[in-house]
Order: structure tokens, then sequence, then C-alpha cells
């Protein structure tokens, strides 16, 4: 059946084809992003009437055994994880051949798109931000779950409840690695997908990955929050795997002057290129940074995040519609999503 046909037997009910179809039980409502190996929807789940965050994988995944069984296993262990910053896992599976994740809808921005907006975050933000993150982590490595992509497009940002927690920051994708790309991130099209600024050293060689590997990636996320960008960032793919095996990261206060130099061996340790010489937990690399920052806690705070753009986004109905229509202007789906169309019976 060529793609013309599908369509036509499938009447898109808007000018990106999966809005309204129904998937697993869920209706698609909206395109929320897309990465290199799936697309994430608003959809509405059938049963209890409530919104949810669906994320279609791509079939060069669900071809791979060793994935499929990761990902069926990791789902699990990840949706058995009951904490505040980890985005509930409702339900995994598998419909017409595309893996699907269903997952808590969070409203607010991922924090790939807060840095390109905004630039650096301030101090207060970024710490606040990285201390939830932290909390996340260590949650999951008590659990023997080691993230493997933690990342700023993995890091989404909702609004908080109060003053004094601006912002509430949830850790998404458990499991979802591509472990079985090559190393480099290439498909086997050739076509580069995600991205090396955050892996640790010990992931590039293929040595044993445990929590640390999640934390130096952290202090990547970390880094790039105060700084404006990573601390490796080269434009070449090579260059930049050398860089995190071999090269010195730069100073934090280089980046920032504003930061005490104390804070600067803080992350050489959490960036250290051999996982004995890091931190142990990710709440003490978090909390080193506080002290060295001379952060006292939550109060005494500059603008926060939600006074910028989390705010401007979620806060008010008015600037959520306007969210939302920019929102549904999204590109078709691609050509692999289209045979999980299902028309009318
Ligand atoms: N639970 C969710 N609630 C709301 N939006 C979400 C949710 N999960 C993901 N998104 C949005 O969908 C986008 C795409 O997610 P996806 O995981 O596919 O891509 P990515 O993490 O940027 O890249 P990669 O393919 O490397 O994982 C996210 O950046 C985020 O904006
Ligand atoms: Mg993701």
């Amino acid at each position: 059946m060529n793609t013309a046909s599908r369509q036509a037997s499938w009447p898109p009910r808007s000018a990106s084809g999966l809005i309204g179809a129904e998937i697993a039980g869920y209706r698609v409502e909206r395109e929320l992003g897309r990465g290199g190996m799936a697309v994430v929807y608003c959809a509405k789940d059938l049963r209890l009437g409530r919104t949810v965050a669906l994320k279609l994988l791509a079939p060069e995944y669900t071809r791979n055994e060793a994935f499929r069984s990761r990902f069926a296993q990791e789902s699990r262990v990840a949706a058995a994880i009951d904490h505040p910053n980890i985005v509930p896992v409702f339900e995994a599976g598998e419909a017409d051949g595309i893996l699907y994740i269903a997952m808590c809808f969070v409203s607010g921005l991922d924090l790939r798109a807060l840095i390109d907006r905004e630039g650096r975050l301030t101090v207060p933000a970024a710490l606040r931000i990285a201390a939830q993150l932290a909390s996340a982590l260590d949650a999951a490595h008590a659990r023997d779950l080691v993230h493997r992509d933690v990342k700023p497009g993995n890091v989404l940002v909702a609004k908080g409840i109060d003053s004094d927690h601006p912002e509430h920051v949830y850790l998404t994708d458990f499991g979802l690695a591509k472990k079985s790309l090559s190393l480099t991130g290439f498909t086997s099209a050739g076509e580069f997908v995600g991205t090396l600024d955050y892996v640790a050293p010990e992931r590039i060689t293929g040595r044993p990955v445990d929590g640390r590997s999640d934390l130096y990636s952290l202090a990547c996320v970390v880094h790039e929050t105060l700084v404006g960008v990573p601390p490796f960032h080269r434009e070449d793919h090579l260059e930049l795997l050398w860089a995190h095996q071999c090269d010195q990261p730069p100073a934090l206060s280089e980046g920032r002057p504003d930061i005490p130099a104390e804070a600067d061996e803080v992350m050489f340790r959490a960036l250290a290129k051999v996982p004995d010489d890091r931190y142990d937990t990710c709440m003490e690399f978090v909390s080193a940074l506080r002290t060295a920052v001379g952060e006292v806690g939550p109060r005494g705070r500059t603008p926060t995040l939600v006074d910028m753009r989390v705010g401007a986004d979620c806060a008010d109905p008015g600037a959520e519609a306007e969210a939302e229509a920019a929102r549904v202007v999204v590109p078709e789906p691609p050509a692999w999503a289209v045979p999980v169309l299902r028309g009318p019976a």
C-alpha cells in the first residue's frame, strides 16, 4: 500500500495526520515534541478520560530485540519508582508494531527549550533544578536503574507549587537511551540522532556504567544551565568524544565569573574521567556545589523561571492558549508513524 492510499483510508482530521487517531486506547490530540527516536503527543486516555503524554517510538527500535526487552524491563522499573521528580509512567506496550509509553502530561517546557530561549539561568534557579534532578537520579540509582541519557531535552520544567518552589522539575525517558545504536549515535541510515554533549567517558569506551555516569551527565547539564553551553562543546563528534575522555573541563568560574572559584573544584570532581574519582551520589555533588556557591536555601533569590518563561507560558490561561496554538503548528508525522493510523471500523 502506498502512502497516498494509506492516507486515503485514514483521512487525517487536521494538517498533522496522527491527530484524532486512536492508538492503544488513546486519542491523539496534538504533538508536543519529537526527538531522534520518537514523537510525543498530547493524548486522551479514553478509558479514564485523562490527558496523557503518549510517546511513540520509531520502528528502528521496535525491531531491535535487545532494545525491546530492555525497554519493557526498564519501563516497568521506571513505572515502579514513585518520586516527585520522575515523570510517572502509566503504561508501556506495543500497538501495531509500535512501542508506546503513556505517561503523565507535564505542562511546561523542557530544559533544552528553556536554555535556548533564556540562555543561562540564574544561579538559584540552576541549583534548584540541579537538586531536583539529583534527588530523582539518586532514587533511581538506589533501585539499580541508570538513566543513561540525562540531558536538557529529558528534563521537563513545570510551574512549581509556591514562591519557594517556583518550578517543578521532572526527569523523563528512563531506559530509552540509544544503546542499540552505534556509539556515535548514527542510525543504520546514517542519520545522526541525539547528542553526545553529556555522555560520560566510560560510556564511550564501553566500560561498565553505573549511577556515577548519570552524575557526570548531570554535571554537564548543570554547567550548561549556569554557563549557557555544556562543558565540552565541539562541532566535530570525534573531537567531542575525545574531549570527554581526555580534555580538562573549563572552570565554571571562567564562564560564570559571579560564581566563586570554590565551585570549580566541585565541578571538576563531578566531571572526573574515572567514576571512582567522582562523588558517590548526585545529591552529594549538588550539596557541595550549593556550599561552594554560598547558597543558603531557596530564599533570597533573583528573578525565577516562573517570573521568566515558565510563568509566562503556563501561569495564565491566555498565555497557555497562545502556547497551545503555537504547539499545534507541527510538521507532518514521520513516515514510520503512518502505519499505526487506524480508520474508523
Ligand atoms: N511527559 C511529557 N509531557 C509533556 N511534554 C513531553 C513529555 N515527554 C516529552 N515531552 C516533550 O516532547 C519532546 C520530545 O521528547 P523526546 O523524548 O522524543 O525527544 P528528546 O528527549 O528531545 O530527544 P531524544 O530523541 O534524544 O530522546 C520533549 O523535549 C518534550 O518537550
Ligand atoms: Mg527524551
